[in-house]
């Protein structure tokens, strides 16, 4: 047993005492803070217990010294305030250490020599406890049966795999791999530089075209990934004359962009166009020169859809420009397969369909979509356009072969929407949360981020690989695990899972 030093957090009205380096809350006898950033008062600092009492909210911030404070760990903690003994500053060893990367400034910890130590700390944590998500390999690329490696527990286990976004499975499409293979003689591999300085060819254009007549858009401009897409493009048509209206549940990509933008912003609640339509009634249009509203079509983390539709018809009554992030969408809805604003029936009314060619289409590479006013606009004036090398040809042609396959071949989606059903039924039948989505996007709500890391460390000991979305992609406890499923995959690889995620529950009382 000993004294340990830790600071005191205040977060969600719950104190935290956060202990650095992580040490076994048996081990532990009293805790000396440090200093706490807290928006509290203590009074009367003294040793003992600490009672809510002592904390009142008159003065903004005060720095304790180790020795002003310090209060033993009883089994009895005073109500209101938890103790995670083992946590280096705000870890759990299951927490996700991307909270230490991105929070530690406002803990107060300024150096970046310390915040990465602290982080790096974390990370060997929750290593050695087989619960760090990131660590793992895919032997032989993605698959949906492939052999998933931890390097660093020396683990390598054959796993059923539900973390790529493949819906189609086209990676391992034998057509699309030979003409790659047959084109690469002629265009070599990478292009060397930017498509406005000499790295574009014929292939980019093809598919620049082929996305424009897909889309049912003038024009279509290609970025090399889909992140960059959101980032390059919000942040050139939008200027901080500008307000920019947007789901809250957006992707990191676009808000990055609306950032570097600087326009003005709001959000509304997701998937809420009277939420949205109180906020356009609300603003003056004349304060702004454009005002822009920001969707996904599905969203990445529930796997629910946007209505579209709904907000095509805001656009009657209040002036904006309307941008849909088609990333998890394109490909695997519309009659073509162009995505969900063909399927909604209004690719006209939309100004800016963005979409990625990582996923569905199994390549890499972004798009928008628009007028061609718009693209020319984009060209001439977006950074990571005009300064960033362009896609390799291997990876544009894989595309161009994609987009031919899937305009020709409905069976693939129907296939995805059958697996997609069967997972999305079993999963109910079973009791889990799964929202209210039914795109191939399937999560399993798990309030507890400790529960999720070893659920996910669970099924991956069975043969299972997912992963889990925690911290910072959605809010702390508000996590889940993710499934995302593909004409890829087979039957018998549902229901083995399905038959697993019933163990799991039975082992951690999930539903
Ligand atoms: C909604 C959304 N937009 C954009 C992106 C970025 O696409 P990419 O990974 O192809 O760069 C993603 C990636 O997951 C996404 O989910």
């Amino acid at each position: 047993m000993h004294n340990t030093d830790a600071r005191l957090v205040k977060q969600d009205n719950v104190l935290f005492a956060h202990t650095v380096p992580p040490v076994d809350a048996s081990d532990i006898a009293s805790i000396n803070i440090e200093y706490a950033t807290l928006t509290t008062d203590i009074d009367h600092p003294s040793p003992g217990p600490i009672v809510p009492q002592s904390f009142t909210t008159t003065s903004p911030k005060k720095v304790f010294r180790a020795e002003e404070i310090a209060f033993r760990l009883t089994p009895t903690q005073p109500p209101g305030i938890e103790v995670k003994e083992s946590d280096p500053a705000g870890f759990t060893d299951t927490a996700h250490p991307a909270e230490i990367a991105r929070n530690a400034s406002k803990w107060g910890i300024k150096s970046l020599k310390e915040k990465a130590r602290l982080t790096y700390q974390a990370i060997a944590t929750q290593n050695k406890n087989g619960t760090y998500p990131y660590d793992r390999y895919l032997k032989n690329g993605s698959n949906f049966v492939t052999i998933v490696e931890t390097p660093v527990t020396n683990i390598s286990k054959e796993c059923i795999v539900w973390c790529t976004n493949l819906y189609l499975g086209l990676n391992r499409n034998p057509h699309i791999i030979e003409v790659v293979k047959s084109q690469l003689d002629l265009y070599g591999t990478g292009c060397g530089t930017s498509a406005v300085s000499g790295g574009f060819s014929n292939k980019h254009k093809e598919l620049e075209s082929e996305i424009a007549i897909w889309t049912g858009k003038e024009d279509a401009i290609l970025y090399p990934t889909g992140f960059t897409t959101n980032l390059g493009a919000i942040s050139t048509i939008a200027t901080p004359n500008d307000l920019i209206i947007f789901d809250k549940e957006c992707h990191a990509s676009i808000i990055d962009g609306i950032k570097l933008s600087g326009a003005q912003f709001k959000t509304f609640r997701n998937n809420n166009p009277k939420h949205l339509e109180t906020i356009l009634e609300k603003i003056n249009p004349d304060q702004f020169d454009n005002i822009f509203v920001l969707t996904e079509a599905v969203f990445g983390m529930t796997g629910e859809e946007a209505p579209i539709a709904k907000y095509c018809e805001l656009k009657n009554k209040f002036p904006f420009l309307l941008y849909v992030d088609e990333a998890h969408s394109v490909g695997i809805y519309g009659k073509t397969g162009a995505g969900y604003c063909q399927h909604t029936g209004c690719s006209d009314q939309v100004d800016f369909i963005m979409g990625t060619l990582s996923k569905a289409t199994a390549s890499i590479g972004g798009f928008i979509a628009c007028r061609k006013e718009f693209a020319a606009f984009l060209r001439i004036s977006s950074n990571p356009y005009m300064f960033q090398a362009c896609l390799p040809p291997a990876d544009i042609i894989a595309a161009i072969e994609a987009i031919k396959i899937i305009k020709t071949t409905p069976l693939l989606q129907t296939k995805l929407w059958g697996n997609t059903r069967r997972f999305r039924d079993g999963l109910i039948q079973l009791g889990f949360n799964v929202g209210n989505g039914t795109s191939p996007i399937v999560p399993i709500f798990i309030e507890r981020d400790d529960v999720l890391a070893n659920v996910c460390k669970f099924l991956y000991s069975r043969g299972v690989y997912t992963n889990w979305i925690a911290y910072p992609a959605v809010k702390k406890n508000n996590g889940r695990l993710r499934f995302i499923v593909s004409a890829g995959h087979t039957v018998e690889q549902i229901e083995e899972t399905l038959s697993i995620l019933k163990e799991a529950d039975k082992q951690f009382m999930i539903v």
